[in-house]
């Protein structure tokens, strides 16, 4: 794909335009794999922040991250003329995949590029659907896509945005993060809808206990996996990562991915997708506590013997790799 502008949404966030010479499938919410500086090895997954049918361009949003590759040069160095390979487009996580007439959207930092992508495409597809959206950021300034979610919130009836800022909240936004008492103050239905999330880990995970907690059937939930990789907004907790040979103990956000937790300790690891697809971050974890979003590669007795793939590994507490 060519890249038609890049536009500047927030400090460290830049919408890429793509012009698609030939028809490119894919369901809103579903990311695509980035070839960055034409490599076949370096491979970055981005959410298309598009809607099938409703832009003009693909798009991807990224968040520019200090010590990372693919975003930097993708925010920095890529121009306008330029051509870029994306992969066929993929992932579970699309309104595609959870039919519903209610959806409660929930979104944090740069996880609300899916959630865009969805709702944009709900409001003019689906009209007889009602989409309540709750977006938090740091501050108002952090607000992917203003100018878009005031249009989309003046024009559609069945759209309610809340905006949530952590602190400097202007007079439009709610002040915080997201609690139960809020949930159930702005969102008094929240058992009878499909809730889709995307956002740090962490928030995934705190928002995930409170719509449970708030009646919502786990079937009705759905999360976007591979964010955890990209997204810097972790909550401060750390954990220890143990390697086993040669014993050394180094640290890591709780709730990022192994393959994060290694490559911000310099351990040598291999990844391309970053997906949980190709199999080449395959680690094998001594003991801790995680969670995996895919295991697509393994087999059974390698996921009995503790193998992951680091890129869909979350971790949860201390844990001692081989
Ligand atoms: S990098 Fe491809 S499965 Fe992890």
């Amino acid at each position: 794909m060519q890249v038609h502008s890049i536009h500047q949404e927030t400090p460290d966030v830049w919408t890429i335009s793509l012009i698609c010479h030939d028809f490119y499938r894919y369901h809103p919410g579903q990311y695509a794999l980035v070839s960055i500086r034409d490599s076949e090895e370096t491979l970055r997954a981005y959410t298309l922040s598009s809607s099938p049918g409703q832009s003009k361009f693909i798009t991807i949003s990224v968040r520019c991250l200090p010590d990372g590759e693919g975003s930097r040069w993708l925010t920095q160095e890529v121009h306008p003329g330029q051509q870029l390979w994306l992969s066929d487009a993929q992932g579970e996580f699309t309104c595609a995949n959870a039919p519903a007439d209610r959806y409660l959207m929930l979104a944090a930092g740069c996880g609300v590029t899916p959630i865009m992508s969805m709702t944009r495409w709900l409001l003019a597809n689906r009209p007889e659907v009602h989409v309540q959206v709750i977006f938090n950021v740091r501050t108002p300034r952090d607000v992917i896509f203003a100018n878009e979610w005031r249009d989309l919130d003046a024009s559609y009836s069945q759209l309610k945005l809340t905006l949530m800022a952590e602190s400097d909240a202007s007079p439009e936004f709610l002040t915080g993060r997201i609690t139960r008492e809020t949930l159930e103050q702005i969102c008094p239905d929240i058992a009878s809808r499909t809730v889709m999330t995307c956002g740090p880990a962490p928030y995934m995970k705190a928002v995930k206990q409170l719509a449970l907690d708030l009646g919502v059937p786990a079937q009705n939930f759905y999360q976007e996996q591979f964010q955890v990789v990209a997204d810097n907004d972790a909550d401060g907790a750390t954990l220890k990562l143990t390697t086993n040979t040669p014993l050394h103990t180094y640290h890591a956000p709780v709730g990022a991915t192994l393959l994060f937790a290694m490559e911000q300790n310099k351990l040598p690891i291999q990844a391309a997708c970053r997906a949980g697809v190709c199999g080449c971050c395959k680690t094998r974890i001594l003991s801790g506590d995680y969670t995996t979003s895919s295991t697509m590669t393994l087999t059974p007795d390698e996921i009995a013997q503790g193998y992951v793939l680091a890129c869909s590994c979350q971790l949860n507490s201390d844990v001692v790799i081989a």
